[in-house]
Formats: structure tokens, C-alpha cells, sequence
């Protein structure tokens, strides 16, 4: 066996994978958001650890052969979320996470300091959700802990030095701190100096399917393994999800449809999208992704039920949707009901429904919310395909939205591209057990371990008359921002 475990943001899941691809076993552990004042989000991170001891101590005592079979593990966790340690290693506060958006001051002092320099370096812009703008907040709100500050970690690494006592970063969570020198695949001098940080605050850089180390010896007693279990690097949970999808070649992209959405592409060494779009390592040597990021995805569809049909289930709200045509007669659903991150990085702008008919009924509403959340994951599809010529054969659809099948018909229509869905979908950690199968040399090949654990469901074509009424819609959709 091999075990992912996915640091999430509200819990940790650990996932039993055997040589044949085979989920044996899922279980999770929980943990608190910390909200110490609004627009602040934190998590302390001896929780992560604990939930990691939980869910492995779940294993053992659940899976007969666990102890005997469990050759190895790997991570996959939240991205850009600042740990600080000491000189000894402790953690100096709270973790500041992902989503917590305390950090608009010194994004703007970023993008002062270093203009479009940052963009060449990082390939990224300087969003509140980054790793450096935490540091920076850190730096001048709380000095007394920067001052004892040695070195910065990203949660799964966190996890992975209590794990084995070894403190490094991978590449698909360092390019996601704004500190990495994406091109030239170190720390940036350039921008560390800027800030005037040391150099050695940030770890040793290693490939996602790196060993780190081995379980420490404290664990393999508590566990009762009698042999070592090896302990590789992991990734980012959104590559390690791609990776879990088998998003490994340019011409196949993926749409995750949760509380918030995600577009995204593998890239291979040298496109550049301007920080128009993510663009961050994969956990592939030496590859990339892109992503563009809506905002209020599968959380457009939960406010319109709560608000219009809170005691019906998502199921018979959309049972009818299929009655209606593309485009909804007319009406268009703008999804920034929380901002829009991509292709727009506007936290103001709010959504609207255009186009209103005395005709349309809630099915009508329903679908035009469908659509417009459709939408605006084609606006970065769209950045992909002009500015880098891609052209998807295929999407991976993953998430709530790979739930309806009504919706799936949808995304191929505006998407123009087939759809396909995944039989075992496990998300980002999927990704990371398959990270340790790779470490572990099980496969001669990245295509034989994906063609192993990947297993697509259902496929969805595009219908040209669809395609070519959405194809319309859209480019009024596209108006709608303005
Ligand atoms: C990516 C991002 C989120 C987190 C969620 O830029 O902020 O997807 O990785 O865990």
C-alpha cells in the first residue's frame, strides 16, 4: 500500500491506495478555522499532526494487513499558507492561511517595490492569498515573533518534517509563495533582497517525489510497523489533484466545480501568461500548470438554492434544467457574487442576472446560474487557448459539477471539448499517493501509473448546435463585466 495524505483547509484525509490503483480505505480527521477578527483565517498547526496520527492510527486498526503492507506516504495540502519556526523548530503563531485576505497592504507595497519585475520572476501576481505578503505582514505587525523567525514552511512540508525530521519545500508549493525564481528554479535572490529577508528563511528546494525521509521512530513504535515506511516530498493540493486526474499532456485540461472553481491546464516550459493566470510548477519535473480561478463556483448554485429554494435539494432544483434551452431564452447569470479572481482580479465587482423575461421561470434561473458559472471557467479557458494556442482534445470535470449530468452536457457545449468524468474520484489526494507509487518505482512510467490509478466514468460530447448557440451567448457574457 501507499497513503496520501491531503492537508486540507477544514480537515485532513488520508486515503489506502494498493499496487492495482485500488482504494482500500478513506478517513479523515478535522480540524477548527481560527477567525481572530474578520478577513483573518488561521489553523494551528500541531492540529495537522494530530490529525495525521489520528488517521494513520484509523489505518492500522481498520486494515487487517496495514502494518505488514504500507510501504510508503505522501502529501498534498492547501496551498501558500505561512508556518513560521524558531531556531528550534517550533512553530512561532498560527498559521496564516490561504484564505485569509488581512495581506492588501502589502500586496500594493509588492507590486511598488518590484512592478512588472515580480511578474518576469514569479510568473505570478501579488494576490493577499500568497505566501510573501503573509511574511510581510508578519515582518511589520508582529516583529518580536519575526525577529525569532528561522525559516518558513508550507503546511504539507510542515507535516512532512513532523513526519521524518527533515525540512525541505517542493517545487508546486514553492511557486506558489512568490518567492521562487520559477525559470531558473531557485529562491530569488532578487526578490528576497527587496524585502530585505535572509536567505536561508526559506528550506531546500526537492522534486515532489522526492524522499524526505522515513516515519520517525516515535511513529513506527506507536504504529507497531516493523519495517520503515519511506516518506516522499508531495505537492500542492490543486497539482496534486491534476496529477489524480491524469492531467500529465497540453491537450487535456481539468474543471474543478467545488465551493470555488478551477480551470486548469498542464504547461509545458516557457508559456507565459503575464500572472494573468496561475502559473505554478506541477508535480512532474520540470512541468507546469496553468489555472485561473472563478471564485464563487458551486457557491453561485448553493446561494441561489438557500435563497430560492432552501428546502429542496440540489437535485430536484436542477431536475427540469434539461427543458431549457442553451442560453436559457435569454437570460444570463453573472456569477461575482464574491468578486472575481479570473480573468478579472476584481474583489468588487458583484454579480447580476441580465435579461429578465415576464417568460422565465425558476428552471430558467436555475440554468442560467449553471451557465454562468460555466461561463466564467471558459474566460479562463479562453486566456489558455489565445495567448498560449492551446486547443483541449479533452476536460477532465471533477467536483460538484461533475455530479448533474445536464451540467457535464453543458461544459462540453461551452467548453466545446469532450467531457469526461472519473470513476474513483478522490481529489487532490489521489494525487499524492500516487506521488508516493511513483517514489516507490512501481511503475516504469508516469503514463502506466496514471493509466493504473485514473480510471474515466462517462464521456460527454459536444453538440454543434449548442456549441454554436453558447458560442453566441458567450460573447455577450463576455460584455456583461464591463
Ligand atoms: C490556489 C489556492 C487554493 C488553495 C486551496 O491558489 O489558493 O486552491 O490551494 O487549498
Amino acid at each position: 500500500y501507499v497513503l496520501g495524505l491531503d492537508l486540507g483547509t477544514s480537515s485532513l484525509k488520508g486515503l489506502l491506495v494498493n499496487q492495482a490503483g485500488e482504494v482500500v480505505y478513506t478517513t479523515s480527521s478535522d480540524y477548527p478555522l481560527i477567525h481572530p477578527q474578520s478577513g483573518y483565517s488561521e489553523q494551528n498547526p500541531h492540529e495537522w499532526y494530530r490529525a495525521a496520527v489520528e488517521v494513520m492510527a484509523n489505518i492500522v486498526e481498520t486494515v487487517p494487513d496495514a502494518k505488514e503492507g504500507l510501504e510508503a506516504i505522501s502529501f498534498s495540502g492547501q496551498m501558500h499558507s505561512l508556518v513560521l519556526l524558531d531556531e528550534n523548530d517550533a512553530v512561532l503563531r498560527n498559521a496564516i492561511l490561504w484564505n485569509d485576505v488581512r495581506t492588501t497592504a502589502q500586496c500594493e507595497k509588492i507590486k511598488e517595490t518590484l512592478g512588472e519585475e515580480l511578474i518576469s520572476i514569479t510568473q505570478n501576481k501579488a494576490l493577499e492569498g500568497f505566501t510573501l505578503p503573509k511574511i510581510l505582514w508578519v515582518k511589520e505587525h508582529e516583529p518580536a515573533i519575526f525577529e525569532k523567525a528561522r525559516q518558513f514552511l508550507l503546511p504539507k512540508d510542515y507535516l512532512g518534517f513532523r513526519l521524518t525530521g527533515s525540512k525541505q519545500m517542493e517545487y508546486s508549493d514553492a511557486a506558489g509563495t512568490l518567492l521562487l525564481d520559477l525559470k531558473n528554479k531557485q529562491w530569488s535572490e532578487r526578490v528576497l533582497a527587496a524585502f530585505d529577508l535572509p536567505k536561508t528563511i526559506c528550506p531546500p528546494l526537492v522534486e515532489s517525489s522526492d524522499k524526505i525521509g522515513t516515519l520517525s521512530e516515535e511513529l513506527t513504535k506507536e504504529f507497531g510497523f516493523t519495517h520503515t515506511i519511506n516518506v516522499y516530498a508531495g505537492g500542492a493540493d490543486n497539482a496534486s489533484a491534476a496529477l489524480g486526474a491524469g492531467i500529465i499532456s497540453p491537450d487535456i485540461g481539468m474543471a474543478s466545480i467545488g465551493t470555488s472553481g478551477v480551470f486548469l491546464a498542464y504547461e509545458e516550459a516557457g508559456k507565459e501568461y503575464q500572472g494573468d493566470l496561475h502559473y505554478f510548477y506541477h508535480v512532474l519535473r520540470d512541468s507546469f500548470y496553468s489555472m485561473g480561478v472563478t471564485l464563487a463556483a458551486g457557491h453561485s448554485l448553493s446561494w441561489f438554492k438557500n435563497t430560492f429554494a432552501p428546502n429542496e435539494d440540489f437535485d430536484a432544483l436542477l431536475k427540469d434544467i434539461g427543458t431549457i434551452p442553451a442560453g436559457s431564452e435569454g437570460l444570463l447569470f453573472m456569477p461575482y457574487i464574491s468578486g472575481e479572481r479570473t480573468p478579472y482580479t476584481d474583489s468588487k465587482i458583484r454579480g447580476s442576472f441580465l435579461g429578465m423575461d415576464q417568460g422565465h421561470t425558476r428552471d430558467h434561473f436555475a440554468r442560467a446560474v449553471l451557465e454562468g458559472i460555466t461561463f466564467s471557467l471558459k474566460d479562463s479557458q479562453k486566456l489558455m487557448e489565445e495567448r498560449a494556442g492551446k486547443n483541449f482534445r479533452k476536460i477532465v470535470s471533477v467536483g460538484g459539477g461533475a455530479k448533474n449530468p445536464d451540467w457535464l452536457q453543458m461544459q462540453a457545449d461551452i467548453f466545446d471539448a469532450t467531457i469526461v468524468t472519473l470513476t474513483t474520484e478522490q481529489g487532490p489526494g489521489m494525487g499524492a499517493v500516487m506521488l508516493a507509487a511513483m517514489g516507490q518505482g512501481w511503475f516504469d512510467s508516469v503514463e502506466e501509473l496514471v493509466a493504473t490509478f485514473v480510471k474515466e466514468a462517462k464521456t460527454y460530447e459536444p453538440v454543434k448546435e449548442q456549441v454554436e448557440a453558447y458560442e453566441h451567448i458567450y460573447a455577450i457574457y463576455r460584455d456583461g463585466y464591463g
